[in-house]
Parts: C-alpha cells; sequence; structure tokens
C-alpha cells in the first residue's frame, strides 16, 4: 500500500492532507522520515507520525474489476435474479460493493471494491467516461448522432444528458462516450428519441479497457488502483 493511503486511513485524513504530512517531513517508516507519498508499505512497516506510531496497516482493501453477465444484478439481495456478488467471497469487516451498477440487462466492464473512497474518487463526476456499446432495435437515420450530441431531455428532468462522443458501428449500432451516473441513462436516452435498447454493453471506464471474458473477474494491478 502506498505511504499517503495508509497515513490518511490510519488517521482519517484525506490523502491531499497525509501528502502534505509526508511532504512536511513529519513521517516516518521503520525509523527513517521518507519524503515520497508513493512508498509502499505493508503490515510490518513501522509507521511513525510526528511523536505516534500508527500501528499496522489496515488490511489491504480490494479492487477487482469483473465482466457483468445478462441476467445478473448488482443488488445485495434479489430473490428472483443471480447476484454479480455470488462470484467472490466477502470479508464482513470490508464488504465488497460495487462501483456503481450495471443493470440486469446490461453487460460488461463492472468495478468492486471493499474501499469506499476509492468507489467515491471513480465516480466523481466529470472525471470519467463509460463507453457503452449500444444496439438499437431498428436502424436509424445518421441525423440521430447530431440529436445525442445536442443533448437529450428526458422525460420530467431539468438536466438534459450530455454524450461526449458518440460512434456508429452499424445501422442500428453504436458506440457513446458519456460520464453519467444516473438510473438507466443510456436506456431513457434513446428511449426519449424514439428508439429502443436491445443490447447494452460497457467496454470502458475511463481508463480501463474491458480485457477479461464474460464472467470471469481478475484483481486491479497497483498501478490500476492508482489511475483513479
Ligand atoms: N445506462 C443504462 O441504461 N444501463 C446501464 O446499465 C448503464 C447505463
Amino acid at each position: 500500500m502506498r505511504l499517503d493511503k495508509a497515513v490518511s486511513s490510519a488517521r482519517g485524513v484525506s490523502r491531499s492532507a497525509a501528502r502534505s504530512l509526508i511532504l512536511g517531513g513529519q513521517v516516518c517508516v521503520d525509523g527513517i522520515q521518507v519524503r515520497d507519498a508513493s512508498c509502499q508499505v505493508g503490515a510490518q512497516s513501522v509507521i511513525g507520525l510526528g511523536a505516534d506510531l500508527i500501528p499496522g496497516v489496515e488490511p489491504a482493501h480490494q479492487y477487482l474489476v469483473y465482466h457483468k453477465m445478462l441476467g445478473e444484478v448488482c443488488s445485495r439481495e434479489d430473490a428472483h435474479h443471480p447476484l454479480v456478488f455470488r462470484h467472490f467471497n466477502d470479508n464482513m469487516r470490508h464488504p465488497l460493493m460495487t462501483v456503481g451498477r450495471l443493470d440486469q440487462d446490461t453487460t460488461g466492464l463492472l468495478l468492486l471494491t471493499t474501499d469506499g473512497r476509492w468507489s467515491h474518487r471513480v465516480r466523481r463526476p466529470g472525471h470519467h467516461h463509460k463507453c457503452y456499446e449500444v444496439t438499437l432495435s431498428e436502424s436509424c437515420l445518421d441525423s440521430v448522432q447530431d440529436q445525442v450530441l445536442a443533448g437529450v431531455k428526458l422525460e420530467d428532468e431539468h438536466r438534459p444528458v450530455q454524450v461526449q462522443r458518440i460512434e456508429r458501428m452499424a445501422s442500428n449500432q453504436f458506440r457513446l462516450w458519456i460520464d453519467e451516473g444516473r438510473y438507466h441513462v443510456v436506456r431513457r436516452l434513446w428511449a426519449a428519441l424514439g428508439y429502443h435498447v436491445v443490447g447494452l454493453h460497457r467496454s470502458s471506464l475511463g481508463p480501463l479497457h474491458l480485457d477479461i471474458e464474460l464472467g470471469q473477474w481478475r484483481p486491479l494491478t497497483q498501478a490500476e488502483v492508482d489511475l483513479f
């Protein structure tokens, strides 16, 4: 784990406050002053903050990427549908949670973590575009791309949906990039234009691209975790 993260979770301060403490020369690792916030520390490291010792480092959090299957739901409980959580062993002290949600009929890239602060960072608006591959029940005119880029007003909602980029893949298939967390936003956007989505797949989230088979998962590397 990075030193700034260890200090931030042990002291309940933000990462930037932890970095200031480190840069200010207030943190020692194994008796040596360290001013590099990215220095790696483990459960055996003795971290000193001013005159205090930070006892042990919290057990490492989990950061996973999963290729969600059709029909699975991201809820904690559902008597009628399989849960995405059935693939993972849960640790009750640090429960695994999904980072945002994909709906039951959507496949693709889903992140899961035990680290609430990280989840919050990933979901911050304006930071990480998600790419969705959309299949419509019928083909549509070229002008639909301009309509989408102009912003689409959803029924009963004030703020239009803003799509950053859209590419046509086939007469009824598009790839679009969006930075939105609203409920069923992609399906509702197309419904507002008179089209029905019959297939929806998330292929990337920010800098992460799906690189595993349907139903598979893998831990993120530390470098991937640090991208957010
Ligand atoms: N938009 C949707 O409509 N569904 C999803 O699962 C994600 C975005």
